[in-house]
Protein backbone atom coordinates (compact mmCIF):
# COMPACT_ATOMS: atom_id res chain seq x y z
CA UNK A 1 0.00 0.00 0.00
CA UNK A 2 2.58 2.23 0.78
CA UNK A 3 4.20 1.60 -2.50
CA UNK A 4 1.03 2.77 -4.35
CA UNK A 5 0.29 5.46 -2.03
CA UNK A 6 4.08 6.91 -3.05
CA UNK A 7 3.76 5.88 -6.58
CA UNK A 8 0.55 8.18 -6.14
CA UNK A 9 2.34 11.17 -5.33
CA UNK A 10 4.93 10.13 -7.31
CA UNK A 11 2.75 10.61 -10.59
CA UNK A 12 1.37 13.64 -9.14
CA UNK A 13 4.52 15.69 -9.08
CA UNK A 14 5.00 14.09 -12.88
CA UNK A 15 1.45 14.97 -13.81
CA UNK A 16 1.81 18.41 -12.37
CA UNK A 17 4.94 19.08 -14.66
CA UNK A 18 3.54 17.32 -17.80
CA UNK A 19 0.32 19.18 -17.50
CA UNK A 20 1.67 22.44 -17.50
CA UNK A 21 3.81 22.16 -20.58
CA UNK A 22 0.65 22.95 -22.68
CA UNK A 23 0.52 25.94 -21.28
CA UNK A 24 4.51 26.92 -20.87
CA UNK A 25 4.27 25.90 -24.61
CA UNK A 26 1.75 28.50 -25.69
CA UNK A 27 2.52 31.43 -23.40
CA UNK A 28 6.64 31.02 -24.48
CA UNK A 29 9.02 32.35 -21.83
CA UNK A 30 10.99 34.67 -23.75
CA UNK A 31 12.17 38.07 -21.76
CA UNK A 32 9.44 39.95 -22.54
CA UNK A 33 6.42 37.96 -22.37
CA UNK A 34 3.42 39.30 -20.91
CA UNK A 35 0.96 37.59 -19.09
CA UNK A 36 -1.90 39.20 -18.04
CA UNK A 37 -4.15 37.35 -15.51
CA UNK A 38 -3.70 39.23 -12.12
CA UNK A 39 -1.09 36.77 -9.83
CA UNK A 40 -1.46 36.11 -6.22
CA UNK A 41 -0.30 32.75 -5.45
CA UNK A 42 3.74 31.66 -6.23
CA UNK A 43 5.45 27.90 -4.74
CA UNK A 44 8.75 27.66 -5.26
CA UNK A 45 10.77 24.68 -4.23
CA UNK A 46 14.32 23.05 -4.69
CA UNK A 47 16.71 19.88 -3.93
CA UNK A 48 14.58 17.37 -5.45
CA UNK A 49 15.84 13.74 -5.52
CA UNK A 50 13.66 11.83 -8.58
CA UNK A 51 14.63 8.58 -6.92
CA UNK A 52 13.15 9.42 -3.83
CA UNK A 53 9.30 9.34 -2.48
CA UNK A 54 8.02 12.86 -2.79
CA UNK A 55 5.25 13.20 -0.84
CA UNK A 56 5.25 17.05 -0.73
CA UNK A 57 3.37 16.90 -4.29
CA UNK A 58 -0.01 16.80 -2.79
CA UNK A 59 0.69 19.69 -0.62
CA UNK A 60 2.08 21.68 -3.26
CA UNK A 61 -0.91 20.71 -5.81
CA UNK A 62 -3.45 21.63 -2.92
CA UNK A 63 -1.74 25.36 -2.60
CA UNK A 64 -2.48 25.73 -6.27
CA UNK A 65 -0.46 28.00 -7.44
CA UNK A 66 -0.79 29.98 -10.70
CA UNK A 67 2.91 30.11 -10.97
CA UNK A 68 5.36 27.07 -9.98
CA UNK A 69 9.63 28.11 -9.94
CA UNK A 70 12.23 25.71 -9.40
CA UNK A 71 15.43 26.81 -7.77
CA UNK A 72 17.89 24.60 -8.71
CA UNK A 73 19.29 20.78 -7.84
CA UNK A 74 15.96 20.07 -9.48
CA UNK A 75 17.01 16.77 -10.22
CA UNK A 76 20.33 15.24 -9.20
CA UNK A 77 22.19 14.41 -12.03
CA UNK A 78 25.60 14.92 -11.06
CA UNK A 79 28.89 13.85 -14.01
CA UNK A 80 30.80 12.24 -10.90
CA UNK A 81 30.72 11.27 -7.93
CA UNK A 82 32.35 13.77 -5.21
CA UNK A 83 31.62 12.26 -1.79
CA UNK A 84 29.52 9.22 -0.62
CA UNK A 85 26.93 10.68 0.93
CA UNK A 86 24.56 10.94 -1.80
CA UNK A 87 24.64 7.77 -2.83
CA UNK A 88 25.67 5.62 -4.95
CA UNK A 89 23.15 6.85 -8.08
CA UNK A 90 25.26 9.04 -9.28
CA UNK A 91 27.95 6.63 -10.80
CA UNK A 92 25.87 5.18 -13.07
CA UNK A 93 26.24 7.12 -15.48
CA UNK A 94 25.85 10.74 -16.97
CA UNK A 95 22.08 11.87 -16.55
CA UNK A 96 20.90 7.80 -16.84
CA UNK A 97 19.21 8.03 -13.53
CA UNK A 98 16.91 10.80 -14.53
CA UNK A 99 14.09 9.90 -16.06
CA UNK A 100 12.51 13.04 -16.32
CA UNK A 101 15.57 14.11 -18.47
CA UNK A 102 14.84 11.04 -21.02
CA UNK A 103 13.05 11.52 -23.67
CA UNK A 104 12.06 8.21 -24.54
CA UNK A 105 9.94 8.44 -21.10
CA UNK A 106 7.84 11.08 -22.76
CA UNK A 107 5.95 8.66 -24.29
CA UNK A 108 5.02 6.94 -20.90
CA UNK A 109 4.66 9.86 -18.81
CA UNK A 110 2.06 11.39 -21.57
CA UNK A 111 0.57 7.95 -21.45
CA UNK A 112 0.30 8.49 -17.68
CA UNK A 113 -0.91 11.63 -18.00
CA UNK A 114 -3.92 10.97 -19.51
CA UNK A 115 -4.61 8.04 -17.66
CA UNK A 116 -4.42 10.87 -14.80
CA UNK A 117 -7.14 13.07 -16.61
CA UNK A 118 -10.11 10.68 -15.78
CA UNK A 119 -8.59 9.41 -11.89
CA UNK A 120 -10.27 11.73 -9.26
CA UNK A 121 -6.91 13.96 -8.64
CA UNK A 122 -7.25 15.16 -12.22
CA UNK A 123 -9.46 17.96 -10.83
CA UNK A 124 -7.61 18.97 -8.33
CA UNK A 125 -4.61 19.07 -10.51
CA UNK A 126 -6.28 20.96 -13.71
CA UNK A 127 -5.10 24.08 -13.41
CA UNK A 128 -3.31 26.66 -15.56
CA UNK A 129 0.25 26.70 -13.17
CA UNK A 130 3.31 27.74 -15.19
CA UNK A 131 6.39 26.22 -14.53
CA UNK A 132 9.40 27.57 -14.70
CA UNK A 133 13.30 27.74 -13.22
CA UNK A 134 16.90 27.91 -12.79
CA UNK A 135 19.65 25.44 -11.87
CA UNK A 136 22.04 25.27 -9.22
CA UNK A 137 25.27 22.70 -9.20
CA UNK A 138 23.19 19.43 -9.33
CA UNK A 139 21.60 19.57 -12.06
CA UNK A 140 23.89 22.11 -13.98
CA UNK A 141 26.36 19.14 -13.30
CA UNK A 142 28.88 18.54 -10.83
CA UNK A 143 29.02 19.19 -6.76
CA UNK A 144 29.75 23.02 -5.93
CA UNK A 145 30.72 23.74 -9.66
CA UNK A 146 31.03 26.66 -11.87
CA UNK A 147 32.07 28.01 -14.95
CA UNK A 148 34.88 25.59 -15.16
CA UNK A 149 32.59 22.71 -15.67
CA UNK A 150 32.70 20.96 -19.06
CA UNK A 151 29.31 19.33 -19.48
CA UNK A 152 27.92 22.73 -19.38
CA UNK A 153 26.61 22.87 -23.07
CA UNK A 154 25.17 19.62 -23.17
CA UNK A 155 23.09 19.85 -19.68
CA UNK A 156 22.06 23.76 -20.37
CA UNK A 157 19.89 21.65 -23.12
CA UNK A 158 18.75 19.15 -21.05
CA UNK A 159 17.52 21.46 -18.37
CA UNK A 160 15.69 23.74 -20.50
CA UNK A 161 14.04 20.22 -22.12
CA UNK A 162 13.52 19.53 -18.31
CA UNK A 163 11.53 23.14 -18.52
CA UNK A 164 9.63 22.34 -21.97
CA UNK A 165 11.99 25.62 -23.07
CA UNK A 166 10.09 26.15 -26.66
CA UNK A 167 13.03 24.70 -29.29
CA UNK A 168 12.89 28.67 -30.42
CA UNK A 169 13.56 30.44 -27.18
CA UNK A 170 16.22 33.02 -27.21
CA UNK A 171 17.44 30.94 -23.93
CA UNK A 172 18.71 27.99 -25.73
CA UNK A 173 20.92 30.38 -27.76
CA UNK A 174 22.42 32.10 -24.68
CA UNK A 175 25.37 31.13 -22.43
CA UNK A 176 23.16 30.03 -19.44
CA UNK A 177 19.79 29.69 -18.35
CA UNK A 178 19.13 33.17 -16.86
CA UNK A 179 15.80 34.19 -17.44
CA UNK A 180 12.76 37.06 -16.73
CA UNK A 181 9.01 36.92 -16.49
CA UNK A 182 6.58 39.30 -16.19
CA UNK A 183 3.05 38.26 -15.13
CA UNK A 184 -0.01 40.49 -14.55
CA UNK A 185 -1.54 43.93 -15.77
CA UNK A 186 0.11 47.19 -15.01
CA UNK A 187 0.02 48.13 -11.03
CA UNK A 188 -0.09 44.19 -10.55
CA UNK A 189 2.41 42.99 -12.38
CA UNK A 190 5.61 40.94 -10.90
CA UNK A 191 8.78 40.49 -12.47
CA UNK A 192 10.06 37.17 -12.07
CA UNK A 193 14.15 37.04 -12.58
CA UNK A 194 15.88 34.19 -12.67
CA UNK A 195 19.52 33.92 -11.95
CA UNK A 196 22.20 31.25 -13.39
CA UNK A 197 25.01 31.24 -10.80
CA UNK A 198 26.51 28.45 -12.41
CA UNK A 199 27.50 28.82 -16.12
CA UNK A 200 30.04 31.66 -15.03
CA UNK A 201 30.49 31.42 -11.61
CA UNK A 202 34.70 31.77 -10.76
CA UNK A 203 35.60 29.52 -7.94
CA UNK A 204 34.40 30.12 -4.58
CA UNK A 205 37.36 32.09 -2.61
CA UNK A 206 38.31 34.04 -5.49
CA UNK A 207 35.63 36.80 -4.62
CA UNK A 208 35.25 36.99 -8.64
CA UNK A 209 32.24 36.92 -10.23
CA UNK A 210 28.97 34.97 -10.07
CA UNK A 211 27.28 36.32 -12.57
CA UNK A 212 29.36 37.02 -15.53
CA UNK A 213 29.86 39.95 -17.93
CA UNK A 214 26.77 39.29 -20.12
CA UNK A 215 23.87 37.98 -17.43
CA UNK A 216 25.42 41.50 -15.60
CA UNK A 217 24.64 43.48 -18.41
CA UNK A 218 20.77 41.36 -18.99
CA UNK A 219 20.25 42.15 -15.58
CA UNK A 220 20.92 45.88 -15.18
CA UNK A 221 18.79 46.25 -18.38
CA UNK A 222 16.24 43.77 -16.54
CA UNK A 223 16.14 45.83 -13.29
CA UNK A 224 16.50 49.43 -14.98
CA UNK A 225 13.89 48.62 -16.84
CA UNK A 226 9.74 48.87 -16.72
CA UNK A 227 8.95 49.14 -13.46
CA UNK A 228 6.70 46.73 -11.62
CA UNK A 229 4.53 46.55 -8.67
CA UNK A 230 7.44 43.45 -7.21
CA UNK A 231 10.12 41.92 -8.46
CA UNK A 232 11.27 38.49 -7.46
CA UNK A 233 14.71 37.74 -7.71
CA UNK A 234 15.48 34.01 -8.18
CA UNK A 235 19.09 32.71 -7.14
CA UNK A 236 19.64 29.27 -6.50
CA UNK A 237 21.85 29.77 -3.38
CA UNK A 238 21.52 32.29 -0.71
CA UNK A 239 21.56 36.08 -1.00
CA UNK A 240 21.22 37.76 1.96
CA UNK A 241 22.64 34.89 4.60
CA UNK A 242 25.92 34.36 5.10
CA UNK A 243 26.21 31.01 7.10
CA UNK A 244 29.42 30.01 6.25
CA UNK A 245 30.80 33.00 8.08
CA UNK A 246 29.58 31.69 11.04
CA UNK A 247 29.57 27.42 11.00
CA UNK A 248 33.53 27.98 9.90
CA UNK A 249 35.92 26.40 9.91
CA UNK A 250 33.56 23.23 10.36
CA UNK A 251 31.83 23.29 7.24
CA UNK A 252 30.96 26.44 4.31
CA UNK A 253 28.30 26.96 1.96
CA UNK A 254 28.03 28.25 -0.91
CA UNK A 255 26.41 31.37 -1.27
CA UNK A 256 26.47 35.46 -2.48
CA UNK A 257 28.14 35.87 1.01
CA UNK A 258 31.23 34.23 0.18
CA UNK A 259 31.77 36.82 -3.02
CA UNK A 260 31.19 39.96 -1.30
CA UNK A 261 32.27 42.25 -4.32
CA UNK A 262 29.61 40.32 -6.11
CA UNK A 263 27.21 40.66 -3.68
CA UNK A 264 27.67 44.35 -3.07
CA UNK A 265 27.40 45.23 -7.04
CA UNK A 266 24.05 43.12 -6.87
CA UNK A 267 22.91 45.98 -3.74
CA UNK A 268 24.14 49.01 -5.72
CA UNK A 269 22.24 47.60 -8.29
CA UNK A 270 19.04 47.03 -6.85
CA UNK A 271 19.66 50.48 -5.00
CA UNK A 272 20.81 52.48 -8.42
CA UNK A 273 17.79 50.78 -10.23
CA UNK A 274 15.66 52.72 -7.54
CA UNK A 275 13.19 49.75 -8.22
CA UNK A 276 10.84 48.94 -5.30
CA UNK A 277 9.53 45.93 -4.66
CA UNK A 278 12.43 43.35 -4.86
CA UNK A 279 12.99 40.54 -2.79
CA UNK A 280 14.41 37.37 -3.16
CA UNK A 281 13.66 33.76 -3.69
CA UNK A 282 16.90 30.62 -3.07
CA UNK A 283 17.33 27.21 -2.05
CA UNK A 284 20.48 24.99 -2.06
CA UNK A 285 21.18 25.01 1.54
CA UNK A 286 18.61 21.37 2.92
CA UNK A 287 16.16 23.88 5.15
CA UNK A 288 14.40 26.53 4.65
CA UNK A 289 14.55 30.53 6.56
CA UNK A 290 13.55 33.71 5.89
CA UNK A 291 15.96 36.44 6.09
CA UNK A 292 16.18 40.23 5.65
CA UNK A 293 19.02 42.35 5.24
CA UNK A 294 18.31 45.95 6.25
CA UNK A 295 20.76 47.95 5.20
CA UNK A 296 21.87 46.93 1.18
CA UNK A 297 19.35 49.66 -0.38
CA UNK A 298 17.04 51.94 0.95
CA UNK A 299 14.32 48.85 1.96
CA UNK A 300 14.16 45.24 4.09
CA UNK A 301 15.35 42.85 1.26
CA UNK A 302 14.08 39.82 2.17
CA UNK A 303 15.12 36.25 0.99
CA UNK A 304 12.87 33.52 1.64
CA UNK A 305 15.04 30.22 1.26
CA UNK A 306 13.12 27.20 0.99
CA UNK A 307 15.17 23.88 0.00
CA UNK A 308 14.17 20.92 -0.28
CA UNK A 309 11.44 18.93 -2.18
CA UNK A 310 13.25 15.68 -0.77
CA UNK A 311 16.82 16.56 0.70
CA UNK A 312 16.71 17.88 3.91
CA UNK A 313 19.65 18.15 6.53
CA UNK A 314 17.06 16.18 9.55
CA UNK A 315 16.67 13.23 6.93
CA UNK A 316 20.48 12.85 6.77
CA UNK A 317 20.92 11.63 10.45
CA UNK A 318 19.39 9.15 11.83
CA UNK A 319 15.94 10.33 13.71
CA UNK A 320 17.37 10.29 17.33
CA UNK A 321 19.96 12.90 16.15
CA UNK A 322 17.16 15.29 14.88
CA UNK A 323 16.83 17.10 18.26
CA UNK A 324 20.49 17.55 18.14
CA UNK A 325 20.60 19.20 14.66
CA UNK A 326 17.74 21.42 15.73
CA UNK A 327 19.92 22.08 18.69
CA UNK A 328 22.81 23.41 16.57
CA UNK A 329 20.70 25.19 14.40
CA UNK A 330 19.17 27.12 17.02
CA UNK A 331 23.00 27.46 18.69
CA UNK A 332 24.18 28.78 15.36
CA UNK A 333 24.51 32.80 15.22
CA UNK A 334 22.49 34.57 12.42
CA UNK A 335 21.89 38.16 12.15
CA UNK A 336 19.67 38.19 9.51
CA UNK A 337 17.00 35.40 10.24
CA UNK A 338 13.51 36.71 10.51
CA UNK A 339 12.05 34.92 13.83
CA UNK A 340 8.45 35.36 13.80
CA UNK A 341 5.94 33.92 16.23
CA UNK A 342 4.42 31.35 13.88
CA UNK A 343 7.94 29.11 13.87
CA UNK A 344 7.70 25.31 14.05
CA UNK A 345 11.07 25.60 15.91
CA UNK A 346 13.05 28.19 18.17
CA UNK A 347 15.25 28.96 15.54
CA UNK A 348 13.42 29.47 12.91
CA UNK A 349 15.00 27.22 10.70
CA UNK A 350 13.20 24.21 9.18
CA UNK A 351 14.93 21.33 8.52
CA UNK A 352 12.53 18.96 7.03
CA UNK A 353 11.17 18.56 3.28
CA UNK A 354 9.55 22.10 2.60
CA UNK A 355 8.29 24.42 -0.08
CA UNK A 356 7.91 28.31 -0.23
CA UNK A 357 4.76 29.92 -1.23
CA UNK A 358 3.93 33.76 -1.39
CA UNK A 359 1.09 35.14 -1.46
CA UNK A 360 -0.12 38.20 -2.37
CA UNK A 361 -3.35 40.35 -1.25
CA UNK A 362 -3.74 42.54 -4.18
CA UNK A 363 -7.26 43.95 -2.87
CA UNK A 364 -6.06 45.01 0.62
CA UNK A 365 -4.51 48.45 1.32
CA UNK A 366 -1.54 48.60 1.28
CA UNK A 367 -1.27 45.69 -0.29
CA UNK A 368 0.17 42.48 1.33
CA UNK A 369 2.37 39.94 0.97
CA UNK A 370 2.75 36.48 2.72
CA UNK A 371 6.19 34.74 2.54
CA UNK A 372 6.05 31.47 3.76
CA UNK A 373 7.83 28.31 4.35
CA UNK A 374 5.24 25.20 4.39
CA UNK A 375 5.85 21.32 5.12
CA UNK A 376 4.57 18.46 3.80
CA UNK A 377 1.04 19.32 4.90
CA UNK A 378 1.29 22.42 4.20
CA UNK A 379 1.54 23.72 7.65
CA UNK A 380 3.72 27.44 7.90
CA UNK A 381 7.01 26.23 9.57
CA UNK A 382 8.14 30.09 9.25
CA UNK A 383 6.20 32.97 7.55
CA UNK A 384 6.36 36.44 7.57
CA UNK A 385 3.34 38.95 6.24
CA UNK A 386 5.05 42.14 4.58
CA UNK A 387 3.58 45.53 3.91
CA UNK A 388 4.51 46.40 0.19
CA UNK A 389 4.87 49.78 1.61
CA UNK A 390 7.87 48.50 3.29
CA UNK A 391 9.71 47.42 0.47
CA UNK A 392 10.14 51.40 -0.90
CA UNK A 393 12.89 53.87 -0.32
CA UNK A 394 10.96 56.05 2.06
CA UNK A 395 11.91 57.81 5.53
CA UNK A 396 13.45 55.79 8.20
CA UNK A 397 10.37 56.84 10.18
CA UNK A 398 7.66 54.96 7.94
CA UNK A 399 10.40 52.18 7.89
CA UNK A 400 10.25 51.78 11.62
CA UNK A 401 6.61 52.22 12.24
CA UNK A 402 5.59 49.37 9.89
CA UNK A 403 8.49 47.07 10.98
CA UNK A 404 7.26 47.80 14.56
CA UNK A 405 5.74 44.90 16.78
CA UNK A 406 6.69 41.93 13.60
CA UNK A 407 10.46 41.70 14.39
CA UNK A 408 11.86 44.53 15.94
CA UNK A 409 15.35 43.45 15.53
CA UNK A 410 16.83 45.99 12.49
CA UNK A 411 19.00 42.92 10.67
CA UNK A 412 22.09 45.24 9.93
CA UNK A 413 24.73 43.78 11.34
CA UNK A 414 27.07 41.34 8.71
CA UNK A 415 27.75 37.74 10.55
CA UNK A 416 31.65 39.09 9.96
CA UNK A 417 30.91 41.34 12.12
CA UNK A 418 29.52 39.85 15.22
CA UNK A 419 32.19 39.36 18.16
CA UNK A 420 34.47 35.95 17.84
CA UNK A 421 32.94 34.40 21.01
CA UNK A 422 29.41 34.78 19.40
CA UNK A 423 30.40 34.22 15.61
CA UNK A 424 32.79 31.11 16.44
CA UNK A 425 30.42 29.60 19.15
CA UNK A 426 29.60 26.71 17.20
CA UNK A 427 33.61 26.26 16.37
CA UNK A 428 34.02 26.80 20.32
CA UNK A 429 31.67 24.46 21.22
CA UNK A 430 32.82 22.09 19.28
CA UNK A 431 36.10 22.16 20.01
CA UNK A 432 35.30 22.45 24.05
CA UNK A 433 33.64 18.93 23.54
CA UNK A 434 36.50 17.34 22.01
CA UNK A 435 38.69 18.80 24.06
CA UNK A 436 36.80 17.09 27.37
CA UNK A 437 36.44 13.98 25.86
CA UNK A 438 39.89 13.42 24.84
CA UNK A 439 40.74 14.98 28.66
CA UNK A 440 38.47 12.48 29.73
CA UNK A 441 40.21 9.68 27.25
CA UNK A 442 43.64 10.67 28.43
CA UNK A 443 42.80 10.71 32.36
CA UNK A 444 41.12 6.74 31.44
CA UNK A 445 44.09 5.30 30.39
CA UNK A 446 46.84 6.88 33.17
CA UNK A 447 44.01 5.86 35.51
CA UNK A 448 44.44 2.23 34.00
CA UNK A 449 48.38 2.42 33.74
CA UNK A 450 48.31 3.32 37.64
CA UNK A 451 45.80 0.81 38.46
CA UNK A 452 47.93 -1.83 36.37
CA UNK A 453 51.20 -0.81 38.00
CA UNK A 454 49.76 -0.67 41.35
CA UNK A 455 49.02 -4.16 41.01
CA UNK A 456 52.20 -4.89 39.36
CA UNK A 457 53.97 -3.41 42.62
CA UNK A 458 51.50 -5.29 45.26
CA UNK A 459 52.31 -8.56 43.63
CA UNK A 460 55.99 -7.83 43.69
CA UNK A 461 55.51 -6.99 47.19
CA UNK A 462 53.53 -10.15 47.97
C1 LIG B 1 17.86 9.60 -3.86
O1 LIG B 1 16.97 8.66 -3.38
C2 LIG B 1 17.39 7.32 -3.57
C3 LIG B 1 16.24 6.42 -3.13
O2 LIG B 1 15.73 6.83 -1.88
C4 LIG B 1 18.66 7.09 -2.76
O3 LIG B 1 19.10 5.78 -2.93
C5 LIG B 1 19.71 8.08 -3.23
O4 LIG B 1 20.89 7.97 -2.47
C6 LIG B 1 19.21 9.50 -3.17
N1 LIG B 1 20.13 10.40 -3.82
C7 LIG B 1 20.51 11.54 -3.30
C8 LIG B 1 21.34 12.40 -4.18
O5 LIG B 1 20.21 11.88 -2.17
C1 LIG C 1 30.76 35.71 4.47
O1 LIG C 1 31.56 34.83 5.20
C2 LIG C 1 32.80 34.52 4.60
C3 LIG C 1 33.48 33.45 5.43
O2 LIG C 1 33.68 33.85 6.74
C4 LIG C 1 33.62 35.80 4.47
O3 LIG C 1 34.83 35.51 3.85
C5 LIG C 1 32.84 36.81 3.67
O4 LIG C 1 33.52 38.04 3.63
C6 LIG C 1 31.47 37.03 4.28
N1 LIG C 1 30.67 37.88 3.43
C7 LIG C 1 30.04 38.96 3.84
C8 LIG C 1 29.27 39.71 2.84
O5 LIG C 1 30.06 39.33 5.01
C1 LIG D 1 -0.04 37.20 8.89
O1 LIG D 1 -1.36 37.61 8.77
C2 LIG D 1 -2.32 36.60 9.04
C3 LIG D 1 -3.70 37.18 8.81
O2 LIG D 1 -3.83 37.56 7.48
C4 LIG D 1 -2.16 36.12 10.46
O3 LIG D 1 -3.07 35.07 10.72
C5 LIG D 1 -0.73 35.61 10.66
O4 LIG D 1 -0.53 35.22 12.00
C6 LIG D 1 0.25 36.68 10.29
N1 LIG D 1 1.58 36.11 10.34
C7 LIG D 1 2.61 36.70 10.92
C8 LIG D 1 3.91 35.99 10.85
O5 LIG D 1 2.52 37.77 11.49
Amino acid sequence: MGIDQRRWRWWNAVVFIVMVRGTVTVAGSDSHEKHEQVVSRIAFGSCSNQSAPQPIWDAVVDFRPQIFIWLGDNIYGDFKRPFKVFGRERTIGPWKNVPRFVPSSEQEMRAKYEKAKSSPGYARLHQNAKVIGTWDDHDYGLNDAGKEFQGKITNQKLLLDFLDEPQDSPRRKQAGVYASYTYGPVGRDIKIVLLDTRYHRDPVGSDGTILGNSQWLWLEKELKGQPTALTIIGSSIQVISNLSATIHPLFAMESWGRFPKERDRLFKLIADSKRAGVFFISGDVHFGEITRYDCAVGYPLYDVTSSGVTQSVEEVVPPFLRSFVRFVAWLTPSTMRVKGQNCRYKSCIYGQPNFGTIEIDWDSHPVTLKFKVRDKESITVTGVNVSLKELQSSNSETFNRVKAGQDNEKHCTLEVSLPWFVRYRLAILFCCTLIVFLVAFLVLVYSCFRLFRLEGCKRKHD
